[in-house]
């Protein structure tokens, strides 16, 4: 199928033409993250008004990009929720129009679906991941530990309890007066730096759980930069800070392992997963099994390509059911894209 699929879920205004689930035909993407720069995070009402005036020009430029015009469209598909109220309803509003005037099915897609497919952009038919697997996908909305059967099926091994892994990048960045988002100016900040200046507590390591937990961590922060005289070690600080954020979704992987031995491969998706520490601390970890990110670090934090992917698997898998009306919800628990199998 060839799908026009649209994203909004934050601040971001995206669009993209995705072929049979892989095939990129063009990837657009308009943030006003820069103006959140000095604030520590996305102001609602500002990126909502922002992406009201971006949403016709990005879907122009999709279009134009993939030289595809709408009628050669099989569906269009957006981002349902959960997220931003009203990001996601400038989305959903522009895809529930244009469907009905081109007279095309809509596909409604839960945005961590979309992260857990990207994983599948780029890649050749040769070369498709081998399902059953594990999926952590990690951004600064959820933190989410997946056991998986096909696209659409599989549980939930563990999720965090309180933080996710990208809030606790963001809310250590703002705490090391770094700008937002926290992973990227951390990443940097933690270039050269030791891992092992600064020892953070490890989170429910004594707990027969795949639960994750970041307020601890966050704290631990707090009161390690309360304490600390003289010159900040800023770079030994936030690499110490990155390396114990990593180690925690890293240790989960190693327990989940151990319980799931027949899992093929191990992904990590979301926006967490562009961060270069956790693909290299990973690899160490695991050296043995397949892991898998996705093919570029603009399909690892929010695009409108992942939710053109999923769309592509939902309809492959749940045929029918995929084309039902929905509801834009800012809260969507993941149980109502992902089915027990
Ligand atoms: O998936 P995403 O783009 O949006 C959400 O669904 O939340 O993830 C954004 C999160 C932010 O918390 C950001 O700090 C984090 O992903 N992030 C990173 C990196 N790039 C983005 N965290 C660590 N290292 C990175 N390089
Ligand atoms: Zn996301």
């Amino acid at each position: 199928m060839l799908i026009l699929a649209i994203e909004t879920s934050c601040d971001e205004t995206a669009a993209s033409v995705v072929e049979d689930g892989t095939k990129v035909l063009s990837n657009v993407i308009a943030s006003s993250r820069s103006a959140f720069e000095t604030s520590g995070g996305v102001i609602p009402e500002e990126a909502a008004r922002e992406q009201v005036t971006c949403i016709l020009p990005v879907l122009q430029q999709t279009l134009s990009q993939a030289d595809v015009s709408p009628d050669r469209l099989d569906a269009l598909a957006v981002t349902r929720g959960p997220g931003l109220l009203g990001s996601l309803l400038v989305g959903t509003t522009a895809a529930r129009t244009l469907a009905r005037l081109w007279e095309k099915p809509l596909i409604g897609v839960h945005h961590t679906l979309g992260h857990l497919s990207s994983v599948w952009l780029e890649t050749s038919q040769a070369d498709e991941p081998a399902f059953p697997l594990m999926t952590l996908s990690a951004s600064g909305g959820h933190t989410d530990l997946w056991y998986r059967t096909s696209h659409t099926t599989g549980y939930l091994l563990g999720r965090t309890r309180d933080d996710a892994a990208g809030e606790a990048f963001d809310k250590g960045a703002a705490m090391l007066g770094l700008p937002y988002p926290g992973g990227p100016s951390i990443a940097k900040a933690a270039e050269g730096g030791a891992t092992d200046a600064f020892a953070f507590p490890h989170p429910l390591k004594k707990e027969d759980t795949l639960d994750f937990s970041y307020s601890g961590l966050k704290t631990s922060l707090r009161y390690l930069l309360r304490d600390l005289t003289g010159d900040v070690p800023l770079r030994d600080v936030a690499a110490s800070y990155q390396a114990a954020i990593c180690e925690h979704l890293i240790d989960r992987i190693v327990l989940a392992l151990k319980r799931h031995p027949e899992a093929r491969e191990v992904h990590i998706t979301g926006g967490v997963s562009a961060n270069l520490a956790l693909r290299s601390m990973l690899r160490e970890a695991i050296p043995d099994r397949v892991i898998r990110f996705p093919l570029k670090i603009a399909y690892c934090t929010d695009n409108a390509a992942m939710i053109g992917a999923a769309a592509e698997f939902i309809v492959r898998e749940q045929r029918g059911r995929a084309f039902e009306p929905f509801e834009t919800a800012a809260t969507l628990p993941i149980e109502k894209a992902i089915l027990r199998p």
